[in-house]
Parts: structure tokens; sequence; C-alpha cells
């Protein structure tokens, strides 16, 4: 397993921008930090990723085709919380600081101006108060503003309508759908491809 603290990551010029390791993006209900050592050595975070419930949307096959190990959880964070194309961050509920999930703006083109949305709240408890909704336009409003993305892309399981409702609620628009591409158990699914311009997002924070 590799030692994190060993490690001396080494940022691009362009990758400062994402603001680690400092970065804190604060809401009403949500405070986004960097993903640390302590989350990834907090018990809960493994048990979210052995939890059936939390994993059958993640359309993370070898999540679910057999418990992942504490070493293949920690090279993958390992390589995120390091990589300069990859903002990974935890979510926290802001009554007490409880650690209540992940979110991650991954593979950033810092070519094309673009990133991949994902996220997790792992505690099923927190599902239904907003906290995804919160997490997901502080971090966009972060990239769009601050990080200067251009364009942000999102992928759900079409089983999974509560992410794609929370999306589209931000500004995030359909823009395809793969036809039974993803497996759930023995069956399939049709995959939920979305995409958001800064000027969308802007345009509907302003209505709401
Ligand atoms: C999907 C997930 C991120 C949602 O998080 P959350 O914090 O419960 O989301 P929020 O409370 O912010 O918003 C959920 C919204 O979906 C709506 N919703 C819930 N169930 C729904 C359903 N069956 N159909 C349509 N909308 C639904 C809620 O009403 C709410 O919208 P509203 O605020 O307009 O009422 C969370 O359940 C999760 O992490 N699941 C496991 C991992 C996962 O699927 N991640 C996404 C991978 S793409």
């Amino acid at each position: 397993m590799n030692d994190i603290s060993l490690i001396e990551p080494t940022f691009t010029e362009a990758s400062k921008r994402l603001g680690r390791p400092q970065v804190i993006l604060s809401g009403q209900i949500v405070e986004l930090v960097c993903f640390s050592k302590q989350h990834l050595g907090n018990s809960k975070y493994l048990e979210w990723l052995h939890d059936h419930d939390v994993i059958k949307t993640l359309n993370l096959p070898a999540y679910v085709a057999r418990p992942i190990s504490l070493e293949e959880v920690t090279e993958y964070c390992w390589h995120l919380m390091n990589s300069t194309n990859n903002l990974f961050l935890a979510v926290h509920d802001k009554r007490n600081n409880q650690f209540v999930g992940t979110i991650k703006a991954g593979h950033i083109d810092w070519y094309s101006c673009t990133a991949d949305i994902g996220i997790m709240i792992g505690n099923k408890k927190s599902w239904g108060n907003g906290f995804a909704t919160e997490a997901i336009r502080l971090l966009c409003r972060h990239l769009f503003s601050h990080v200067k993305l251009r364009r942000l892309t999102a992928g759900a399981m079409s089983i999974n309508p509560a992410m794609i409702n929370v999306f589209e609620k931000l500004g995030f628009v359909k823009e395809g759908i793969f036809r039974l591409h993803d497996r759930h158990g023995e069956e399939y699914c049709d995959h939920i491809h979305l995409g958001c311009f800064a000027n969308e997002f802007e345009q509907l924070k302003k209505r709401t």
C-alpha cells in the first residue's frame, strides 16, 4: 500500500486553480473539503463502498461484483488526491461536520476546459435532505467561476431518477441516452449523459 505522507504532490500551474489542498466550499447545509487521509481512514467510507444500496447506481461494476478491498480503495483515492486533473472532495454535513459523502470533478481536460462530475452521498440517513443538490451547486460554481472550466458533464443510470433530477434542477441538460448500456444485477438500463455550460448554470441560478 502507498504511504500518502511520503508523496509530494506535483501540481501544474493550471491545476493550482483547483485550490488544493486548502479549498473549502461552504454552503448552507454542506461544506466541501479536500478528501484526505483522515477520510480514507474513516471506517464509514469503506462501509459505504460495501453497501449495495449505495453502490448499485454508481455504475462501477467492480464494486458490485465483490466487496472492494481497502487496498484497492486506497490506491484509487491516492491517485485522485495526487492527480492534476481530478478534484476529489469530501462532503460534510455542516450541522455537525460529519463526513457524509464524496464529490469529484474528474477527467479535467485543461485544453478543452471540461470535467465530469460524480457524487456519492454514502450516508443513507442523509438522502433526501438536499445535500447532493447543494454539493453539486457549490462544486459547479467553483469550477465555472474560479477554475474557469467551460463545460461540465455527468452520467447517471436511468434507474437513478433522483440523480437525474438534481442535475436537471441545476441546469444540466440531457444530451444523450446510451440504450441499455448499464448493468444492474441481471438487468440492463439506459445510461443518461448530461451536460452544462457556464451560461446555462448561471441562468438557472438566477431563476431560482
Ligand atoms: C443520488 C444521490 C446523490 C442523491 O443525493 P441526495 O442528497 O439524496 O439528493 P438531494 O436530496 O439533493 O435531491 C434529491 C432530489 O431527487 C428527488 N427524488 C428522489 N427520488 C426521486 C425519484 N424516484 N424520482 C424523481 N425524483 C426523485 C428528490 O425529491 C430531490 O429533489 P427535490 O429537492 O427537487 O425535491 C444519493 O442518493 C446517492 O449518493 N446515491 C448513491 C450513489 C449514487 O447513485 N451516486 C450518483 C451516481 S451518478
